[in-house]
């Protein structure tokens, strides 16, 4: 049955993909959207990602913790989608349901608790809120289907991770299909509402191949003789914080994607005054963080400097 959902999806996603070829989206790296770095120049600001919404202050991964972030201005937030059993896109970080919900209260005798081994309608049982404040019970893991319409009321901006790829094979096709339907994949929300993410460099050559025009980026620090490589099929190059450097953001910079624009630079995951503007010296385009309304306070009161 899985095959046969995921043979449809395809079949839907080549309608729409033919349409979203490389360089038809002329606003694809247009400053407005992806901050970037020219040579010499005075850096704009980076952008700021609440990561996994505003998840110091919500829940991780839920629909609270992308309204804090809306209630706090941020318009970028960042998630992890994985699949249920049934087959259904969840956003939730670990491939257990241990940490962030009362699963093992739920559902005593079903260790190791990983998210594939159990169907949404059980998932949607769960209680994601109690672990983080008593005041967010009841709080539940969001569909990605539920969180796009969230994402959206809220006109917000969305990077999404796709989490675990190798225990799904064809979530990015789903993924895709879920975007499309919840029109995502549209030349404004392509321009610049959306990035793709990945551990997973084969599953972003996946949605490079699927849909050329969505952007995408990889999350970790390619050794900078590899990042050509890497643009053939990714936007940015999302690396933890303790990897960046000024000669590394150069380095990415100095590389055009897929698109023709110099590859970005999202730092992760930076939650301290000091480690937002020591990373925005180095240059980078994006930073990423629990606390994006800390991180936004120190970059304002910091001058641009240029890399
Ligand atoms: O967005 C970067 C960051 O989310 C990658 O690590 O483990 O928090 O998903 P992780
Ligand atoms: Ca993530």
């Amino acid at each position: 049955m899985y095959a046969r959902a995921v043979a449809a999806v395809t079949t839907a996603l080549l309608g729409t993909a033919a349409l979203l070829v490389p360089g038809s989206d002329a606003k694809a790296g247009s400053p407005a959207t992806v901050t970037h770095a020219p040579a010499g120049a005075v850096t704009a600001r980076p952008l700021v990602i609440g990561h996994r919404g505003a998840s110091a202050q919500a829940p991780e991964n839920t629909l609270a913790a992308i309204d804090r972030a809306a209630r706090l201005g941020v318009s970028w937030v960042e998630n992890d989608v994985q699949r249920t059993r049934d087959g259904e896109l969840v956003v939730i970080h670990d491939d257990s349901l241990v940490r962030t919900t009362n699963v093992k209260d739920v559902f005593p005798h079903r260790a190791p608790w990983k998210v594939k081994d159990f169907t949404a309608a059980e998932i949607a049982r769960l209680d994601a809120g109690s672990w983080f404040a008593p005041r967010f019970a009841g709080t539940r893991v969001p569909t990605l289907t539920q969180y796009m319409r969230r994402v959206e009321h809220n006109h917000q901006k969305l990077l999404l991770e796709i989490k675990n790829p190798e225990l799904y094979p064809g979530i990015e096709q789903q993924i895709l299909k879920v975007l499309g339907d919840e029109g995502w994949l549209d030349r404004q929300h392509l321009a610049g509402r959306l990035i793709v993410q990945s551990f997973g460099a084969d599953s972003l050559r996946i949605v490079h191949g699927l849909a050329p025009a969505v952007r995408t980026a990889f999350l970790g620090a390619p050794h900078v003789a590899d990042l050509p490589a890497y643009a053939g099929f990714s936007d940015g190059i999302n690396p933890s914080h303790g990897s960046v450097s000024r000669g590394y953001v150069a380095a990415v910079h100095s590389v055009a994607g897929p698109h023709g624009r110099p590859l970005a630079v999202f730092a992760w995951t930076v939650d301290d005054a000091d480690t937002a503007r020591q990373v925005a010296r180095y240059g980078v385009d994006g930073v990423i963080s629990d606390k994006p309304d800390v991180v936004r306070t120190a970059l304002r009161t910091t001058a641009p400097q240029t890399p």
